[in-house]
């Protein structure tokens, strides 16, 4: 029989599935209730500031979407986020400064370490990134945000690790 000390869970060793505390889901029903619900994350993030955030989900999901949300918390406008596809970091001068990282396009191992992630997102700001998919290593301590698409206007977002209440849209 296993004594209490060898029963013991060591919450680095949980399975994912145990990991439900601060576990969010919320199902919005249209492009502005996905960036209200952005808004709020951002405020939580602000509140905490420095967080990595990141975004899992496929094309047309809402990455984007909940990007520009979470961007207007720090004042940025949300025209500004995500208008050029060929952007692969984009960096705003706020306070904590704010990093918007959509790594789509890069497919190795190589091409992420050659762009210096980890220096966005070891940098003591916000990092949001977008297509977290295709990291190799998740930074400790990060949010998790799943986008499910469910049918043209409505998605189940998912968001684990925030610091906070979110409210209720
Ligand atoms: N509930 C919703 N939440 C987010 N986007 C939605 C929603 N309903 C419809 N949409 C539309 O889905 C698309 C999402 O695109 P985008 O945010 O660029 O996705 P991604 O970055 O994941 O590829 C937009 O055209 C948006 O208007
Ligand atoms: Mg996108």
């Amino acid at each position: 029989m296993l004594s209490f000390q060898e029963r013991q869970i060591n919450p680095g060793d949980c399975p994912r599935s145990l990991l439900i505390m601060g576990l969010i889901r919320r199902i919005t029903k249209s492009r502005e209730e996905t960036e209200d619900l952005g808004r709020r994350l951002g405020e939580l993030l602000k509140a905490q500031g420095s967080a990595t955030v990141l975004l899992y989900g496929e094309l047309g999901a809402g990455k984007t979407t909940l990007v520009k949300g979470i961007a207007s918390a720090f004042g940025i406008p949300g025209r500004e986020v995500g208008s050029a596809s060929f952007v692969i970091v984009a960096e705003y001068d706020t306070l904590p400064r704010f990093f918007h990282i959509d790594l789509y396009r890069l497919e190795t191992q190589g091409d992420i370490e050659e762009l210096g992630v980890w220096d966005y997102l070891e940098s003591g700001g916000i990092a949001v990134v977008e297509w977290a998919e295709r990291l190799f290593e998740i930074p400790e301590g990060s949010v998790t945000v799943r986008i499910a698409y469910q049918d043209e206007d409505s998605r189940e977002i998912v968001i684990e690790g925030a610091k906070g209440e979110i409210g209720h849209i």
